[in-house]
């Protein structure tokens, strides 16, 4: 049931891939909610990807942008301005992507330069879609701004690598970009941090299906979903909680305060 919660906002949806990125169905559920917005993706990913239907289902235009590259971000904030008609209510940075993880590489013998790269794609991207849109006054007062994370940033999680690193720097980013935007424009800033997901990024981690298993066992919950999340990042972007900032948000059917489960006792047990 749509409730026009997004009614009149105007905003930037990154990294919907195909039709199981969180991306994808926020982009669903903000156009169920009134919203209107621009998709973006990596040039590479469009090719790949299936953006294209997206964008003909939400009325909504492409603009290619490597969430790297500060040039591409700024022609994005400056086109999505002149497409939507004025200035920008809501982003969604759902981006990720560790060249070591893909590779295999053990947390052992980690490539720097992939390191690096994995620093710069899901994290670094972050505040450079920030500066961006700031340098561009691209924002209006009450934006709401977000990233997702995951509790890899808080806990060790083997096969999460290099990512855990990333996601530890984009909370920080989200905690003082959003003390500099409060102030300076009351827009804020937070992340978002899921349960385990299956997409092309989550299930890229070797073991994922373990874990996954493994973290809707240990929620009292269950996993939370892509639609669950993209619900959640609706409500973030609307005026319900305009006071919410510099938070890192759980999303995760209470896995992050529980100590052991009914589930994993029986598992275990047996
Ligand atoms: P996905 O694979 O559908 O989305 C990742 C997106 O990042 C893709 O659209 C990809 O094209 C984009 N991307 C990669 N490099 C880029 C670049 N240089 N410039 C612009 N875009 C680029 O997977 P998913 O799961 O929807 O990922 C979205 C976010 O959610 C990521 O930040 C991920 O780490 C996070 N997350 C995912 C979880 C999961 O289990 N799937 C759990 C917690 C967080």
């Amino acid at each position: 049931m749509a409730n026009n919660l997004l009614k009149g906002k105007r905003g930037i949806i990154f990294g919907a891939l195909d039709e199981n990125s969180i991306a994808w169905k926020t982009a669903l559920k903000v156009k169920e909610e009134g919203g209107v917005f621009t998709l973006t993706n990596a040039p590479i990913a469009m090719r790949l990807g299936k953006i294209n239907e997206l964008a003909k289902e939400c009325n909504a235009e492409v603009i290619p942008a490597d969430a790297t590259s500060e040039a591409d971000l700024a022609n994005l904030f400056t086109k999505s301005m002149e497409v939507l008609g004025g200035k920008i209510d809501f982003v969604l940075h759902s981006i990720g992507m560790s060249p070591n993880i893909r590779k295999e590489k053990p947390y052992g013998d980690l490539n720097y330069e992939w390191f690096q790269k994995t620093l710069d794609i899901s994290a670094l991207s972050f505040h450079k879609v920030l500066q961006t849109a700031e340098k561009l006054d691209a924002l209006n007062e009450w934006a709401s701004v977000l990233a997702l994370s995951y509790i890899a940033a808080q806990r060790s999680y083997p096969d999460y690598t290099d990512m855990a690193q990333a996601k530890a720097m984009l909370e920080s980013i989200a905690r003082s970009y959003g003390a500099r935007y409060a102030k300076l424009k009351k827009v804020r800033v937070n992340t978002i941090s899921q349960s385990p997901t299956r997409t092309t990024a989550g299930s890229g981690i070797s073991g994922f299906d373990v874990f996954f298993d493994f973290a809707d066992m240990m929620s009292p919950l269950g996993n939370a979903s892509a639609e669950d999340c993209a619900a959640y990042i609706t409500v973030m972007f609307s005026d319900f909680t305009r006071m919410v900032t510099m938070q890192n948000l759980m999303h995760d059917g209470g896995f992050s305060s529980s100590g052991i489960t009914e589930d994993i006792v029986e598992r275990l047990s047996k």
